[in-house]
């Protein structure tokens, strides 16, 4: 992003910085905590080294910070006695073997208006969960690593990132993303309270931390903007085009540091770019992409299955940060883009 577009969050950003080192307290995770300086664009491992690892396991997260991601990305739902795991749907049947260990458990609900029939997370208690082991979504990747990890919690990836940071000298920041918030929240098991609990325990609920908190949901992100300083990502799709126009992301910019787009959005369909990296940075929001992944059958046809070729493309559509399965990729071509 220009320097003239930098967020004016962002610039009161570094003074809040420099005064917080100036009378930082004895908390052991402070000085780690705080980013100075930002890389940029981002590199979010999508679900950890999803391309490599079984999504969201603490190996996918590992491997992700190895390979050289700035941020690992957690999504988030809630067991029934209320500890935050990550997965990306609370149905779990297709990421562990569920099915094996609690076939009576299997049932039919509806989440956010569509019928969902499987095994779903608000159902088991962590000591429950933690039988489980994950198991590869995707036929096409490896299942080398099938039946070896465990479900993590929000606070055991809080914990990788401080430690493993701690051990390379740098910064690891976490971009979580609360699912189905506003269904959790009319079961009684909302997201939000927790998720800000967890940050304050590791004192990054603040908005100078090295963390994004992401929603495809606008409602719980202006609840967010209310509860926390915490920067805040709006994610968006194809389907929310008034969200898109330039009073749409002026609204937006209202509670919200940046937006996450489908790549979809910001490539054009001739082959360039859309207006939306330009029209969102123009009101100060940062632009993180998903979701870049390495096998061809996710490359656009005219990549001719390239996937260095499609992040060459996105960057110089002027991206803030990539969302990607493969962070070794997108580590090994923006070395020589930043
Ligand atoms: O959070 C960015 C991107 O991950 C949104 O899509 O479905 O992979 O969570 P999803
Ligand atoms: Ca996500």
């Amino acid at each position: 992003m220009p320097e003239a577009l930098v967020h004016p969050r962002r610039q009161t950003l570094a003074m809040v910085t420099l005064a917080a080192l100036a009378c930082a307290p004895a908390y052991s995770r402070a000085p780690a905590a705080i980013p100075m300086t930002e890389p940029h664009p981002l590199i979010i491992a999508h679900r950890g080294a999803s391309g490599h690892r079984p999504e969201h396991t603490l190996a996918a997260y590992t491997l992700a910070i190895e390979m050289g991601a700035d941020y690992i990305e957690p999504d988030l739902v809630i067991t029934r006695d209320g500890v935050l795991v990550a997965r990306h749907e609370n149905e779990i049947g297709a990421t562990t073997d569920v099915a094996d260990r609690f076939p009576a458990r299997r049932t039919t609900k509806v989440i956010d208006g569509a019928e969902v029939t499987g095994w779903f997370v608000e159902d088991f208690t962590l000591a429950e969960l933690r039988t489980l082991r994950a198991r590869e979504r995707l036929s096409f990747r490896s299942q080398d690593y099938n039946g070896q990890y465990q479900v993590p919690t929000l606070a055991e990836v809080v914990a990788l990132a401080d430690s493993l940071g701690r051990a390379r000298g740098r910064v690891v920041g976490l971009y979580p993303e609360t699912k189905h918030p506003s269904y959790f929240r009319e079961i009684g098991l909302p997201l939000e309270e927790p998720l800000l609990a967890e940050l304050r325990a590791a004192n990054l609920d603040r908005a100078d931390a090295p963390v994004l908190i992401q929603s495809f949901e606008v409602g719980n992100l202006r609840r967010l903007a209310g509860m926390t300083t915490v920067r805040l990502i709006q994610l968006l799709t194809g389907g929310a085009p008034t969200m898109v126009t330039p009073a749409g992301l002026r609204g937006i910019a209202e509670y919200a540091y940046g937006i996450g787009p489908d790549k979809g959005m910001v490539f054009g369909a001739d082959g360039g770019g859309t207006q939306l990296v330009q029209d969102a940075q123009a009101v100060g929001l940062h632009v993180h992409v998903w979701t870049l992944r390495a096998e061809p059958r996710f490359v656009p046809a005219r990549f001719s299955g390239n996937v260095r070729e499609e992040l060459r493309a996105l960057l110089a559509l002027g991206v803030d940060g990539i969302f990607a399965d493969h962070p070794d990729v997108a580590v090994e071509v923006m070395r020589s883009a930043r």
